[in-house]
Protein backbone atom coordinates (compact mmCIF):
# COMPACT_ATOMS: atom_id res chain seq x y z
CA UNK A 1 0.00 0.00 0.00
CA UNK A 2 1.31 3.33 -1.00
CA UNK A 3 0.39 6.28 1.71
CA UNK A 4 0.92 9.57 0.55
CA UNK A 5 2.22 11.79 3.69
CA UNK A 6 1.45 15.19 4.82
CA UNK A 7 3.20 17.15 7.59
CA UNK A 8 2.47 20.53 8.12
CA UNK A 9 2.70 21.02 11.81
CA UNK A 10 5.71 23.74 12.43
CA UNK A 11 7.93 25.27 10.09
CA UNK A 12 8.65 22.26 7.56
CA UNK A 13 6.33 22.11 4.36
CA UNK A 14 6.43 18.13 3.96
CA UNK A 15 5.23 15.61 1.90
CA UNK A 16 5.90 12.13 1.15
CA UNK A 17 5.51 8.44 -0.14
CA UNK A 18 5.73 5.30 1.82
CA UNK A 19 5.03 1.91 0.69
CA UNK A 20 4.00 -0.62 3.43
CA UNK A 21 4.77 1.58 6.32
CA UNK A 22 8.77 0.96 5.73
CA UNK A 23 9.85 1.89 2.55
CA UNK A 24 10.32 5.39 1.89
CA UNK A 25 9.73 5.71 -2.14
CA UNK A 26 10.17 9.93 -1.33
CA UNK A 27 10.68 12.79 1.04
CA UNK A 28 10.31 15.82 0.51
CA UNK A 29 11.17 18.69 3.21
CA UNK A 30 10.98 22.16 2.47
CA UNK A 31 11.83 23.84 5.07
CA UNK A 32 11.12 27.66 6.21
CA UNK A 33 13.84 28.16 8.18
CA UNK A 34 15.00 31.46 5.82
CA UNK A 35 12.20 32.94 6.65
CA UNK A 36 11.87 33.08 10.58
CA UNK A 37 15.13 33.61 10.84
CA UNK A 38 15.17 37.00 11.03
CA UNK A 39 13.16 36.39 14.27
CA UNK A 40 15.05 33.64 16.00
CA UNK A 41 12.18 31.90 16.39
CA UNK A 42 8.79 30.31 14.29
CA UNK A 43 6.44 33.35 13.22
CA UNK A 44 3.12 31.09 13.41
CA UNK A 45 1.35 33.13 10.59
CA UNK A 46 4.32 33.42 7.97
CA UNK A 47 4.42 29.61 8.84
CA UNK A 48 0.38 28.96 7.66
CA UNK A 49 1.01 31.25 4.85
CA UNK A 50 4.35 29.54 3.51
CA UNK A 51 2.24 26.15 4.01
CA UNK A 52 -0.81 27.50 1.70
CA UNK A 53 1.73 28.61 -0.73
CA UNK A 54 4.12 25.46 -0.88
CA UNK A 55 1.72 22.40 -0.06
CA UNK A 56 0.46 21.73 -3.61
CA UNK A 57 4.22 21.78 -5.32
CA UNK A 58 5.89 19.75 -2.36
CA UNK A 59 3.19 17.29 -3.13
CA UNK A 60 3.82 17.37 -6.46
CA UNK A 61 7.54 16.75 -6.31
CA UNK A 62 6.90 13.74 -3.80
CA UNK A 63 4.80 12.30 -6.40
CA UNK A 64 7.39 13.16 -9.05
CA UNK A 65 10.10 12.10 -6.94
CA UNK A 66 8.16 8.50 -6.34
CA UNK A 67 7.81 8.07 -9.86
CA UNK A 68 4.00 7.87 -9.23
CA UNK A 69 1.20 9.84 -10.01
CA UNK A 70 -1.91 10.83 -8.17
CA UNK A 71 -3.57 7.54 -8.91
CA UNK A 72 -1.05 5.34 -7.61
CA UNK A 73 -1.61 6.51 -4.36
CA UNK A 74 -3.38 4.37 -2.57
CA UNK A 75 -4.21 6.06 1.01
CA UNK A 76 -3.14 9.49 3.26
CA UNK A 77 -1.82 10.49 6.35
CA UNK A 78 -1.90 13.77 7.84
CA UNK A 79 -0.28 15.21 11.28
CA UNK A 80 -3.58 16.52 12.96
CA UNK A 81 -1.70 17.25 16.56
CA UNK A 82 -0.06 18.65 18.06
CA UNK A 83 1.90 21.67 16.61
CA UNK A 84 0.85 25.44 15.38
CA UNK A 85 -2.89 25.31 14.82
CA UNK A 86 -2.82 27.21 11.68
CA UNK A 87 -0.19 25.31 10.09
CA UNK A 88 -1.87 22.07 10.79
CA UNK A 89 -5.13 23.27 9.16
CA UNK A 90 -3.14 24.22 6.16
CA UNK A 91 -1.66 19.96 6.09
CA UNK A 92 -5.04 18.68 7.33
CA UNK A 93 -7.49 20.06 5.06
CA UNK A 94 -5.15 19.48 1.72
CA UNK A 95 -4.92 15.92 2.84
CA UNK A 96 -8.94 15.70 3.51
CA UNK A 97 -9.54 17.32 -0.48
CA UNK A 98 -6.79 14.67 -1.81
CA UNK A 99 -8.49 11.77 0.34
CA UNK A 100 -11.89 13.16 -0.50
CA UNK A 101 -10.97 13.77 -4.55
CA UNK A 102 -9.99 10.27 -5.15
CA UNK A 103 -12.46 8.79 -2.39
CA UNK A 104 -9.40 7.12 -0.66
CA UNK A 105 -8.65 6.24 2.70
CA UNK A 106 -7.89 8.98 5.20
CA UNK A 107 -5.73 8.84 8.58
CA UNK A 108 -5.07 11.99 10.79
CA UNK A 109 -1.88 11.47 13.23
CA UNK A 110 -0.19 12.18 16.27
CA UNK A 111 3.27 14.12 15.50
CA UNK A 112 4.89 12.68 18.17
CA UNK A 113 4.04 9.30 18.07
CA UNK A 114 5.49 9.51 14.53
CA UNK A 115 8.30 10.70 15.71
CA UNK A 116 8.59 7.41 17.64
CA UNK A 117 8.03 5.70 14.82
CA UNK A 118 11.00 7.44 12.29
CA UNK A 119 13.86 4.91 13.26
CA UNK A 120 11.49 1.97 11.66
CA UNK A 121 11.84 3.81 8.08
CA UNK A 122 15.54 2.92 8.24
CA UNK A 123 16.84 0.04 6.02
CA UNK A 124 18.66 -1.20 9.48
CA UNK A 125 18.62 -1.83 13.02
CA UNK A 126 14.51 -1.20 13.13
CA UNK A 127 13.41 -1.24 16.92
CA UNK A 128 11.31 -4.31 18.43
CA UNK A 129 8.88 -3.41 20.88
CA UNK A 130 8.72 -2.95 23.74
CA UNK A 131 11.48 -0.50 24.11
CA UNK A 132 12.27 2.97 25.95
CA UNK A 133 11.41 6.03 24.21
CA UNK A 134 12.81 9.44 24.24
CA UNK A 135 10.97 12.04 22.60
CA UNK A 136 13.03 15.28 21.94
CA UNK A 137 11.56 18.11 19.78
CA UNK A 138 10.98 21.88 20.03
CA UNK A 139 7.65 21.43 21.72
CA UNK A 140 7.71 18.62 23.92
CA UNK A 141 9.96 15.87 26.45
CA UNK A 142 8.72 12.68 26.77
CA UNK A 143 10.20 9.70 27.93
CA UNK A 144 7.95 6.95 27.86
CA UNK A 145 7.29 2.89 27.69
CA UNK A 146 6.70 2.02 23.72
CA UNK A 147 4.52 -1.15 23.79
CA UNK A 148 3.14 -0.49 20.07
CA UNK A 149 3.69 1.93 17.69
CA UNK A 150 0.25 4.10 18.99
CA UNK A 151 0.45 2.31 22.74
CA UNK A 152 2.64 4.74 25.09
CA UNK A 153 2.87 5.17 28.79
CA UNK A 154 4.65 8.36 29.34
CA UNK A 155 7.19 7.73 32.63
CA UNK A 156 8.40 11.34 32.24
CA UNK A 157 7.76 14.60 30.59
CA UNK A 158 9.44 18.18 31.57
CA UNK A 159 7.58 20.43 33.89
CA UNK A 160 8.68 23.75 32.04
CA UNK A 161 10.31 24.43 28.87
CA UNK A 162 10.74 21.40 26.62
CA UNK A 163 14.68 19.91 25.59
CA UNK A 164 14.81 21.92 21.77
CA UNK A 165 12.80 24.93 23.40
CA UNK A 166 15.80 25.50 25.57
CA UNK A 167 18.35 24.99 22.91
CA UNK A 168 16.68 27.81 20.98
CA UNK A 169 16.09 30.18 23.50
CA UNK A 170 19.61 30.23 24.56
CA UNK A 171 21.09 30.77 20.72
CA UNK A 172 18.20 33.62 21.07
CA UNK A 173 19.27 35.34 23.73
CA UNK A 174 23.26 35.33 22.26
CA UNK A 175 22.22 35.61 19.09
CA UNK A 176 24.18 32.15 18.02
CA UNK A 177 21.68 32.01 15.56
CA UNK A 178 17.98 29.85 14.32
CA UNK A 179 17.44 27.16 14.88
CA UNK A 180 19.60 26.89 18.26
CA UNK A 181 20.11 23.34 18.43
CA UNK A 182 21.71 22.33 15.46
CA UNK A 183 23.94 26.22 16.08
CA UNK A 184 24.67 25.27 19.16
CA UNK A 185 25.57 21.81 18.42
CA UNK A 186 28.08 23.27 15.61
CA UNK A 187 29.46 25.93 17.93
CA UNK A 188 29.88 23.64 21.34
CA UNK A 189 32.30 20.74 19.11
CA UNK A 190 35.13 24.11 19.15
CA UNK A 191 33.92 24.97 23.05
CA UNK A 192 34.97 23.80 26.26
CA UNK A 193 32.42 22.27 27.78
CA UNK A 194 34.08 22.27 31.44
CA UNK A 195 34.46 26.06 31.17
CA UNK A 196 30.75 26.86 33.08
CA UNK A 197 29.31 24.23 35.29
CA UNK A 198 25.80 24.97 34.99
CA UNK A 199 23.56 23.46 37.54
CA UNK A 200 21.22 19.99 37.15
CA UNK A 201 18.02 20.36 38.74
CA UNK A 202 16.55 18.23 41.58
CA UNK A 203 14.35 16.00 39.77
CA UNK A 204 15.37 12.69 40.83
CA UNK A 205 13.11 11.56 43.68
CA UNK A 206 9.62 10.62 43.87
CA UNK A 207 7.55 11.44 41.54
CA UNK A 208 9.87 13.28 39.30
CA UNK A 209 12.44 10.49 38.73
CA UNK A 210 11.66 10.53 35.35
CA UNK A 211 10.79 14.41 34.33
CA UNK A 212 13.58 16.84 33.13
CA UNK A 213 13.12 20.55 33.83
CA UNK A 214 15.04 23.46 32.13
CA UNK A 215 14.19 26.46 33.18
CA UNK A 216 16.99 26.29 35.88
CA UNK A 217 19.38 25.93 33.42
CA UNK A 218 18.37 28.59 31.25
CA UNK A 219 17.96 30.98 33.71
CA UNK A 220 22.01 30.30 34.95
CA UNK A 221 22.66 30.62 31.30
CA UNK A 222 21.13 34.02 30.62
CA UNK A 223 21.03 35.65 33.72
CA UNK A 224 23.49 33.76 36.13
CA UNK A 225 25.92 32.95 33.88
CA UNK A 226 29.40 34.22 36.00
CA UNK A 227 28.05 32.86 39.32
CA UNK A 228 29.11 29.10 37.21
CA UNK A 229 31.78 29.90 35.60
CA UNK A 230 34.49 27.82 36.32
CA UNK A 231 37.72 28.51 33.46
CA UNK A 232 39.72 31.42 34.65
CA UNK A 233 40.66 33.75 31.68
CA UNK A 234 38.69 34.60 28.20
CA UNK A 235 35.57 32.53 27.53
CA UNK A 236 34.30 32.52 24.29
CA UNK A 237 31.00 31.66 22.68
CA UNK A 238 31.53 28.17 22.21
CA UNK A 239 32.45 27.63 25.94
CA UNK A 240 29.01 28.50 26.44
CA UNK A 241 27.78 26.85 23.98
CA UNK A 242 29.32 23.45 24.88
CA UNK A 243 28.43 23.73 28.36
CA UNK A 244 25.30 24.47 28.23
CA UNK A 245 24.74 21.96 25.66
CA UNK A 246 26.53 19.62 28.00
CA UNK A 247 24.25 20.29 30.95
CA UNK A 248 21.33 19.88 28.59
CA UNK A 249 22.10 16.23 27.78
CA UNK A 250 22.74 15.12 31.11
CA UNK A 251 19.44 16.01 32.10
CA UNK A 252 18.13 14.08 29.50
CA UNK A 253 20.27 11.19 30.15
CA UNK A 254 19.65 11.39 33.87
CA UNK A 255 15.46 11.00 33.56
CA UNK A 256 16.21 8.44 30.87
CA UNK A 257 18.64 6.58 32.73
CA UNK A 258 16.29 6.32 35.94
CA UNK A 259 14.04 5.17 33.24
CA UNK A 260 15.85 2.38 32.02
CA UNK A 261 16.71 1.11 35.81
CA UNK A 262 13.82 1.24 37.09
CA UNK A 263 11.69 -0.26 34.01
CA UNK A 264 14.44 -2.90 33.32
CA UNK A 265 14.11 -1.93 29.21
CA UNK A 266 17.40 -1.96 27.38
CA UNK A 267 16.51 -0.71 24.47
CA UNK A 268 16.06 3.07 23.93
CA UNK A 269 14.86 4.12 20.71
CA UNK A 270 14.87 8.69 20.18
CA UNK A 271 13.44 10.84 17.87
CA UNK A 272 12.71 14.56 17.44
CA UNK A 273 14.97 17.51 16.29
CA UNK A 274 17.42 17.09 19.54
CA UNK A 275 17.26 13.43 18.70
CA UNK A 276 20.10 14.82 16.09
CA UNK A 277 22.43 16.21 18.79
CA UNK A 278 25.55 14.88 18.78
CA UNK A 279 26.70 14.98 21.87
CA UNK A 280 23.19 13.38 23.02
CA UNK A 281 23.65 10.50 20.62
CA UNK A 282 27.56 9.91 21.30
CA UNK A 283 27.01 10.11 25.22
CA UNK A 284 24.33 7.01 24.55
CA UNK A 285 26.50 5.02 22.83
CA UNK A 286 28.75 5.27 25.59
CA UNK A 287 25.97 3.04 27.70
CA UNK A 288 27.56 -0.41 26.46
CA UNK A 289 24.53 -1.94 28.79
CA UNK A 290 21.74 0.02 26.09
CA UNK A 291 20.96 -0.63 23.09
CA UNK A 292 19.91 2.85 21.80
CA UNK A 293 18.58 3.49 18.73
CA UNK A 294 18.21 6.94 16.59
CA UNK A 295 16.44 7.48 13.40
CA UNK A 296 18.71 8.72 10.40
CA UNK A 297 19.75 12.45 10.57
CA UNK A 298 16.82 12.88 7.79
CA UNK A 299 14.33 11.42 9.78
CA UNK A 300 15.01 13.20 13.12
CA UNK A 301 13.54 16.42 12.51
CA UNK A 302 10.10 16.81 11.06
CA UNK A 303 9.24 14.74 7.98
CA UNK A 304 6.03 13.37 6.15
CA UNK A 305 7.51 9.79 6.02
CA UNK A 306 7.39 9.36 9.42
CA UNK A 307 3.40 10.72 8.49
CA UNK A 308 3.50 8.37 5.90
CA UNK A 309 4.43 5.27 7.78
CA UNK A 310 2.68 5.74 11.05
CA UNK A 311 -0.16 6.11 9.02
CA UNK A 312 0.11 2.69 7.79
CA UNK A 313 0.41 0.58 11.02
CA UNK A 314 -3.45 2.32 11.96
CA UNK A 315 -4.78 1.75 7.74
CA UNK A 316 -3.57 -1.22 8.35
CA UNK A 317 -5.47 -2.23 10.85
CA UNK A 318 -8.50 -1.15 9.24
CA UNK A 319 -8.60 2.50 11.25
CA UNK A 320 -10.05 5.50 9.27
CA UNK A 321 -10.38 9.22 10.40
CA UNK A 322 -13.46 10.98 9.20
CA UNK A 323 -13.40 13.91 6.93
CA UNK A 324 -14.44 16.56 9.83
CA UNK A 325 -12.02 15.51 12.22
CA UNK A 326 -10.01 18.53 13.15
CA UNK A 327 -6.80 19.87 14.16
CA UNK A 328 -5.64 20.37 17.66
CA UNK A 329 -2.60 22.34 19.00
CA UNK A 330 -1.56 20.98 22.07
CA UNK A 331 -2.16 17.46 23.93
CA UNK A 332 -3.97 17.89 26.92
CA UNK A 333 -3.67 15.68 30.18
CA UNK A 334 -0.75 13.59 29.02
CA UNK A 335 1.78 13.75 32.36
CA UNK A 336 1.41 10.22 32.33
CA UNK A 337 -0.47 9.17 29.32
CA UNK A 338 -0.03 9.94 25.89
CA UNK A 339 -1.73 10.52 23.52
O1 LIG B 1 11.06 17.63 15.91
P1 LIG B 1 11.40 19.00 15.46
O2 LIG B 1 12.03 19.17 14.10
O3 LIG B 1 10.14 19.93 15.52
C1 LIG B 1 9.21 19.83 16.55
O4 LIG B 1 8.37 18.90 16.51
O5 LIG B 1 9.34 20.67 17.48
O6 LIG B 1 12.39 19.60 16.56
C2 LIG B 1 12.87 20.90 16.45
C3 LIG B 1 13.80 21.14 17.61
C4 LIG B 1 14.27 22.59 17.69
O7 LIG B 1 14.11 23.06 19.01
C5 LIG B 1 15.73 22.50 17.30
O8 LIG B 1 16.53 23.51 17.87
C6 LIG B 1 16.09 21.13 17.81
O9 LIG B 1 14.97 20.34 17.50
N1 LIG B 1 17.29 20.58 17.19
C7 LIG B 1 18.42 20.26 17.86
C8 LIG B 1 19.34 19.80 16.91
N2 LIG B 1 18.76 19.86 15.67
C9 LIG B 1 17.50 20.33 15.88
N3 LIG B 1 18.70 20.35 19.18
C10 LIG B 1 19.92 19.97 19.57
N4 LIG B 1 20.89 19.54 18.72
C11 LIG B 1 20.64 19.43 17.39
N5 LIG B 1 21.59 19.00 16.55
ZN1 LIG C 1 8.57 17.35 15.41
Amino acid sequence: MKVLGIETSCDECSSAVVEDGEKILSNVIATQIPFHAPWNGVVPEIASRKHTEWIYAVTKEALDKAGLTVADIDAVSVTSRPGLFGSLLVGLSFAKAFAWARNIPFIAVDHMLAHLYAPRLAAENRPEYPFLGLLVSGGHTIICKASNFDDITVLGTTIDDAAGEAFDKVAKYYNFGYPGGKVIDEMARNGDSGAFRFPLPSLHKGDHRFDVSYSGLKTAVINQRDMFRVKKGEVTNEDIAASFQKTAVEIILRALLNAAEDTGLTTIVAGGGVAANSYLRSSLAQRKHLCCIFPPLDLCGDNAAMIAGIGYQYLARGERSPLNVTASARVTGFKKKYP
